[in-house]
């Protein structure tokens, strides 16, 4: 399949579908602002899900946190993303189109014709839109500015997060002291963040309001290098294991010296094959101790950590890990897409067929109920099978139109079990369990049902 014409594909599906709608639809939409839909919701919950399971929950060195949104602006002053969280912006003489140069000059780059002795700076490319000569660059500051109470003014300015990890950094001594962490340890926390994009797009690529999971992993800087390590192993892990993706479709970016941030000491990016390009998905940067140190200068509280064994005492140094989790999604569905043919009821006859192919796990509906008749003969007693079965899993029922149609229907949402009662169920107290990728059907005890699923659900 052409790579345009997947992104539109999985675009179309997740509107028609209801995964995810343009945001604020009904007055014309927000432009690159989305509402995630009944699928979007289930879908989104249960990759966050797993994450918290895979990266928090099931290990010993790590704490849960939620710290808000709005924060003191010292936070921000100490981070330098008020001084330094720009892009440098450009607009056209002629259109007035606004673009990040950073993006030009990639885009420029990609172009058969490229030549690097004539493009050195931006001052040498036109607008993509209209061929007119651009602006100088001018830093343009991505951070969302609000104001807290009744007056507008410097003193009541406020800013909505970039990103979680300030309201991390900042927690360390209170975290340490309600839970006698020892180092090594991580903080970790999912939730919104805002950015003023200049030039978001590519569907849930970039927007403006976006989640990241992230945490903070708190070292002695002697470790960090067998530390990033171990991390990049669990990244691997996590996308081979856990998301099941196509590992071929990740690239692994070590960003060279020269290119990191001031601060970093390594940073590799987790790119991914998009449609529109080999972009990145997620990040794991060795921070140093910048942020512990920047926080103890502009709070001017101790932030050190003593190491009860040696008595050493240190600021922690911090290994980084981020994940966005609009990305991650957008990955999710884009790797699940599948065309293909399938029977029909008919000998012989094939139709196609597009099929979610999700992990198990992350599905949104997880298993359908589909009676072969509406009478009440088997609706009732399949309505009461799915109010059994809601119990555990995330359960549709649907009773219209023929089973080939309902099927296919399941398929475009990757629902892994469709459970269809017919008549004979009610003799033999069986029913039909289709699998969504192998399409082979098996006669189920409705008894051991429960039990059947669950052990098809585990990772
Ligand atoms: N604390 C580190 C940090 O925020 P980042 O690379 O700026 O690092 C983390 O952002 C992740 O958030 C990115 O790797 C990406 O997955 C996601 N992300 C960043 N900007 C985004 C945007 N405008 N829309 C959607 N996701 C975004």
């Amino acid at each position: 399949m052409a790579n345009n014409d997947l992104m539109e594909k999985v675009t179309s599906l997740c509107k028609r579908r209801g995964f995810i709608f343009p945001g604020s639809d009904i007055y014309g939409g927000l432009a690159n602002s989305f509402d995630y839909g009944p699928l979007g919701h289930l879908l989104k919950q249960n990759i966050k899900k797993a994450w918290w399971k895979f990266f928090v929950q099931e290990r010993e060195d790590m704490v849960p946190f939620d710290s808000a949104i709005i924060m003191n602006p010292k936070v921000w002053e100490a981070s330098g993303h008020l001084q330094n969280f720009s892009d440098e912006l450009v607009e056209c003489k002629k259109c007035h189109h606004r673009f990040r140069a950073d993006h030009l000059l990639e885009a420029e780059a990609l172009k058969p014709e490229y030549d690097k002795a004539k493009v050195k700076t931006i001052a040498d490319v036109v607008c993509p839109d209209c061929g007119g000569n651009l602006t100088e660059p001018k830093s343009f500051n991505l951070m969302f500015k609000t104001f807290l109470g009744t007056n507008e003014d410097t003193s009541t300015t406020a800013y909505l997060r970039p990103e979680t990890a300030g309201g991390m950094f900042v927690n360390f001594k209170n975290v340490l002291d309600v839970t006698h962490r020892r180092l090594p340890f991580g903080i970790a926390q999912i939730g919104k963040c805002f950015r003023n994009e200049i030039t978001p797009g590519n569907f849930i690529f970039r927007t403006r309001e976006f989640e990241i999971g992230e945490f903070e992993y708190f070292i002695n800087p002697k470790d960090w290098e067998k530390v990033f390590e171990l991390w990049l192993g669990e990244i691997k892990r996590w996308w081979q294991d856990v998301m099941q993706i196509n590992m071929d479709n990740l690239v692994w970016h070590e960003i060279p010296d020269g290119e990191r941030a001031h601060y970093s000491k390594r940073t590799m990016d987790i790119e991914y094959k998009y449609p529109f390009g080999v972009k990145e998905l997620h990040g794991i940067a060795y921070r140093t101790d910048f942020d512990m140190t920047r926080h103890q200068e502009v709070s001017g509280k101790d932030l050190q950590y003593t190491d009860p064994h040696t008595n050493e005492k240190y600021l922690p140094h911090v290994i980084e890990p981020t994940f966005g989790i609009d990305r991650m999604l957008l990955v999710m569905l884009l790797e699940a897409y599948h065309e293909e043919e399938a029977p029909t009821s008919k000998e012989g006859e094939t139709e196609a067929r597009v099929v979610m192919k999700f992990p198990k796990h992350l599905a949104p509906i997880q298993v359908a109920i589909l009676p072969l008749s509406k009478k009440e003969e088997l609706s009732v007693p399949s309505k009461q099978l799915a109010f059994e079965l809601r119990k555990i899993f995330s359960v549709d029922y649907d009773e219209t139109q023929s089973i080939g149609k309902r099927y296919r229907r399941q398929d475009e949402i990757g629902t892994p079990y469709c459970v269809t009662m017919d008549f004979a169920s009610l003799e033999d107290k069986k029913v039909t369990v289709r699998d969504r990728d192998t399409m082979l059907q098996e006669r189920v005890s409705i008894e051991k049902l429960k039990n059947y699923l669950q052990n098809k659900f585990e990772v």
